[in-house]
């Protein structure tokens, strides 16, 4: 079994150039690696959900929980991520429904067959929750969900109103790593982007979080916002440093779907963001900065100053583990199934209220789904191992994908060890783009197996 090198081509190859962390590939499409899978029917999905949640046992060794806040006080321009804005009214409404759910939920015998290793609540922002929700958010998940004794609890959101006594609810609500979101600390940048509170604000309040020690502080910066030159991004990663926040988040700015940012841009209102080839630049400059001042590299985007900063949830949420979603907009996967809730929050509210179901949509994962969740995860984390990724059809993966891994160490993307495929600095700046081609390579083997498979009964039938 061999793949087929003329079936790919540069996009999933790079181009051969002296300079492959500005030119090896075009650009970005999206921020995550795809993998192949079918849609269930409309019928199908809730006794689908039954079944694999009524079962009394733990898939997978690692498990872990989403939940999802879809609201925010203001929209950044730069995001995809925004769905409503935040009133009291609906966001009250809201997280009566969410305690609901989060009972049922937790009354499922999959949900006490196992514990759970992580629990993460995005957005949105859920700090824009009010200081006694968060704790009751918290403890809610505590009493009902099994979760190991380490388990990590982040809650995600902006430092604007996360006041010292949203902090120790959160605290005493079992929360034990907070992720905020900054972007740039520049208050030009900021208000171009319409992030809320300018740069003192915000250093203020992330370096007086990060000096309790109480619980990992961890910040997202993201490179490419307009008015952000390389000038400004080595000021964001000083600025970083000086606050003492336990960990980063480097993320490139990728513009999609209906991002009010390029409309600004176009009506020339502000400047354009970075093209790919200067992204590539400011990622060059945050990994030498890193690597200058020994911050550990945890994955290609991020990076954690100390040992209270595991990122338990994004290594887990990649690889083998089951994540189960609740809430409005909450995607998880369970049972070899993606799940997605309601993206609408009328749609969402109506379904809690008549005991119908909360998913929009659910997907059967593909054949290759262990496989592709090792390649995102191994891309991810900058390293391949050989061990890591599972066998396809008893074959050895890391043998399989060879021939590719050849041609992108000729492109300067890789080094190829006997074991390991280790990305270069450009490899890492690619890290979804080379996933995402692994992840084509090894479905070029699936279909081609199907097709030897059909002619050959093709000849038993004739
Ligand atoms: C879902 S957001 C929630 C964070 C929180 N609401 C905030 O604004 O601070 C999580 C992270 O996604 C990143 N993000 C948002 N829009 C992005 C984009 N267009 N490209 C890349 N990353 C983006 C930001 O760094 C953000 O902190
Ligand atoms: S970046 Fe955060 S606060 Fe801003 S719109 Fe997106 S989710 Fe909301």
């Amino acid at each position: 079994m061999k793949i087929d090198l003329n079936q790919l081509d540069d996009s999933h190859f790079g181009t051969s150039t002296p300079d492959p962390l500005r030119y090896a590939f075009v650009k970005k499409h999206s921020a995550h690696a795809g993998g192949m899978s079918m849609p269930v029917s409309q019928q199908d999905k809730e006794s689908i959900f039954q079944s694999i949640t009524s079962v009394n046992e733990q898939r997978t060794k690692s498990r872990c929980l989403y939940i999802h806040i879809p609201f925010c006080r203001v929209r950044c321009t730069f995001c995809n991520f925004f769905q409503n804005a935040a009133s009291r009214q609906l966001v009250d409404d809201y997280f009566q429904a969410l305690l609901t759910e989060i009972k049922q939920k937790a009354s499922l015998p999959w949900t006490q067959a196992g514990r759970f290793n992580a629990v993460y609540i995005g957005g949105g922002t859920p700090t824009d929750l009010s200081p006694v929700q968060i704790e009751q958010l918290g403890k809610a998940i505590r009493e009902n969900f099994p979760l190991t004794t380490d388990c990590e609890m982040t809650l995600e959101g902006r430092t604007n109103r996360f006041s010292d006594e949203m902090f120790e609810r959160a605290l005493e609500g079992g929360f034990n790593r907070f992720s905020f979101g900054v972007q740039s600390f520049d208050t030009k940048v900021r208000r171009s982007a319409k992030r809320l509170d300018d740069r003192e604000v915000v250093l203020e309040r992330v370096a007086a979080l990060s000096a309790r020690d109480e619980a990992p502080i961890v910040i997202d910066l993201l490179y490419g916002l307009p008015y952000q030159t390389l000038d400004v991004f080595e000021q964001d990663l000083i600025d970083f440093l000086d606050t003492g926040a336990h960990g980063v988040d480097l993320y490139q700015l990728v513009i999609g779907g209906d991002a009010p940012m390029l409309n600004m841009v176009e009506k020339g209102r502000i400047p354009s963001p970075a093209s790919t080839v200067d992204k590539a630049s400011m990622y060059e400059l945050g990994s030498a900065f890193m690597a200058k001042h020994h911050i550990k590299q945890l994955s290609v985007n991020h990076w954690a100053r100390s040992n209270r900063e595991r990122s338990q949830y994004n290594s887990l949420a990649k690889t083998y583990a089951e994540v189960l979603p609740i809430g409005c907009g909450a995607g998880g996967n369970i049972g070899g199934y993606g799940v997605m809730h309601h993206r609408s929050l009328d749609t969402y509210m109506s379904a809690m209220q008549k005991g119908e179901s909360t998913i929009a949509m659910m997907m059967k994962q593909g054949p290759l789904q262990e496989i592709e969740s090792a390649i995102k995860a191994g891309f991810d984390s900058g390293i391949i191992r050989r061990s890591q990724l599972p066998q396809f059809q008893g074959h050895d993966t890391f043998d399989l994908l060879k021939p590719v891994f050849e041609v992108w160490q000729r492109n300067q993307l890789v080094e190829v060890q006997e074991d390991y495929l280790v990305l270069t600095l450009a490899g890492s700046f690619w890290a979804v783009t080379l996933a995402q081609a692994a992840i084509q390579a090894m479905n070029t083997l699936v279909k081609s197996t199907a097709n030897n498979k059909s002619m050959g009964h093709h000849r038993l039938a004739g």
